[in-house]
């Protein structure tokens, strides 16, 4: 068998995009909410109210201007206000993924529907009592959680009041709500994992044409503070329960050289430091690599450290490697490179391979590749926790949905992950992303399809929420029955 007995088989989602209620039962925002929809070509926008009192927009990932407060503004759409209506949905929703005989689910807990502002001494009884429900409906349906403490979704008003991941005071409210949320759900919950896609927080920088030190400057800080806080989470986890298991979790983007120019090597080589290393290894190791050095010195920063920050990062090691895996990238040192935008991140166009309608490269082996480094470089279990095709599916007059791309996809992923566990790496889960249609993280749509249930809603904010199986609904449901050995 290939797979082995007890691998974990399911999906994974995100509480800001998928469960809606944004402003119910104590709910406060995040910035996401005030992110509009926007499509391939065209970056959703944030929408604020700006020092001088007027109205304003920018790229989402640009972020609101300096002594702006983020407004929701009469005339825009803004898709995660509603989500998918998860939140009054869960239960179906749950009942299709036991359907298809998921053994895992990866969901995220809504950090302001516990603490709306951030800062609060006591959790919301009513966000904790929502999930209790989420959480006991899945184990009646025999899934285990696997949660995700932030994915995308900071109290505006801790990013208002103190400037967020910036200032260290953050650190003991977030380990203030995980203590909260793994206090509550002792028994219920025993995988964690601490920040999606840490490693963000840089290749995010990739996507603006002129970097400055400064924001180089913020963004190591920022990652400093969160490994803090990622590391004393750890710790508290096994204090709490000695059966929590806290995972990492990066974007894992394997990068190429675009050609064998030695300084493409070293380039590609440099990027996979700064891009995924970096973080990975303060997580998973420890302490900070000796590369870390040189990233801080070519930007000029000083990180500002605390005496006991060494120690707390070394106590606090995660258990498993968590990672998405949706496509590669490529560097180069010749500018005249065609470049795309993809996950999170630039990349030069390599012509081996095939691009999607939103520039993300389709790249199975590429698969095969992170697993195989990531597993030589931690040598803890491996779990792949995000991957899927986000694709635009069309609805048959018969109400079927024939998305035999997508079953392709995950089937060539699939063979890949056979293949690394041939060749040894201890993977013990496979999550897609994401088993139903939910809000696209980067461009707001509906358009951009990922999940194997599709959902009746739309960019104009239009549809019925109803849930429908696709074509490859039964695909998964068989390679799940089978443990794998069945991949179509
Ligand atoms: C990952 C995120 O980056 O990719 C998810 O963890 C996100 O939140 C997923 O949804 C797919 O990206 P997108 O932009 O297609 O939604």
């Amino acid at each position: 068998m290939a797979f082995p007995q007890g691998f974990y088989w399911g999906g994974s989602t995100a509480a800001i995009q998928c469960e809606g209620a944004w402003d119910e039962d104590g709910r406060g925002p995040s910035e996401l909410d005030f992110c509009t929809v926007g499509d391939a070509n065209h970056p959703r926008l944030i929408t604020f109210i700006d020092a001088e009192g007027k109205p304003g927009t920018a790229p989402m990932f640009k972020g609101a201007p300096a002594g702006a407060k983020l407004a929701v503004l009469p005339g825009y759409y803004y898709p995660n206000h509603v989500g998918i209506d998860a939140y009054h949905r869960y239960e179906e929703d749950i009942e299709l993924f036991a359907e298809m005989g998921f053994t895992m689910l990866r969901l995220s807990l809504n950090i302001t529907r516990l603490f709306s502002n951030g800062d609060e001494r006591e959790a919301n009884p009513r966000g904790i009592a929502f999930y209790h429900r989420v959480f006991d409906k899945m184990h009646a349906c025999g899934i285990e959680p696997l949660v995700t403490l932030a994915h995308f979704n900071d109290p505006v008003g801790l990013d208002e009041a103190t400037g967020g991941w910036g200032d260290r005071r953050t650190i003991d409210f977030f380990v203030r709500y995980a203590r909260a949320a793994m206090e509550a759900y002792r028994g219920k919950v025993r995988w964690w994992l601490t920040f999606n896609e840490i490693n963000n927080e840089l290749s995010l920088l990739n996507l603006d044409p002129h970097p400055t030190d400064e924001m180089y400057r913020k963004a190591y800080q920022r990652l400093h503070h969160q490994f803090l806080a990622s590391a004393r989470v750890v710790a508290l986890a096994h204090d709490i329960d000695p059966e929590n298991r806290v995972g990492c979790m990066v974007n894992g983007t394997p990068i190429y050289p675009l050609t064998c120019d030695p300084a493409d090597v070293l380039a590609a080589r440099y990027a996979w430091e700064r891009d995924v290393f970096y973080c990975a290894d303060v997580q998973a190791k420890g302490a900070y690599a000796p590369f870390a050095r040189r990233l801080w010195s070519e930007h000029d920063v000083s990180l500002a450290v605390q005496p006991g920050d060494a120690e707390t990062l070394a106590a606090g090691t995660v258990d498993f490697f968590t990672f998405s895996y949706y496509m590669s990238s490529a560097v180069t040192t010749h500018a005249d490179e065609e470049q795309v935008n993809g996950n999170m991140t630039k990349s030069a166009k390599n012509p081996y391979l095939a691009y999607t309608e939103w520039g993300w490269a389709q790249d199975p082996s590429g698969l095969r590749y992170f697993m195989e480094v990531a597993y030589d470089r931690y040598r803890i279990p491996l779990m792949i926790v995000e991957n899927g095709l986000g694709a635009a599916d069309e609805v048959e007059s018969d109400g079927s949905v024939h998305d035999s791309y997508r079953v392709a996809y995950m089937h060539d992923h699939l063979r890949e992950v056979e293949q690394a566990l041939a060749d040894g790496v201890d993977c013990i889960g496979y999550l897609s992303w994401a088993p139903i249609d939910l809000i696209s993280m980067g461009s707001g749509q509906m358009r951009k399809r990922y999940g194997m249930i599709y959902v009746d809603r739309h960019d104009d904010g239009t549809g019925t929420f109803a849930r429908i199986k696709k074509d490859s609904f039964d695909w998964y449901r068989r390679v799940i029955a089978t443990n794998g050995a069945d991949l179509g």
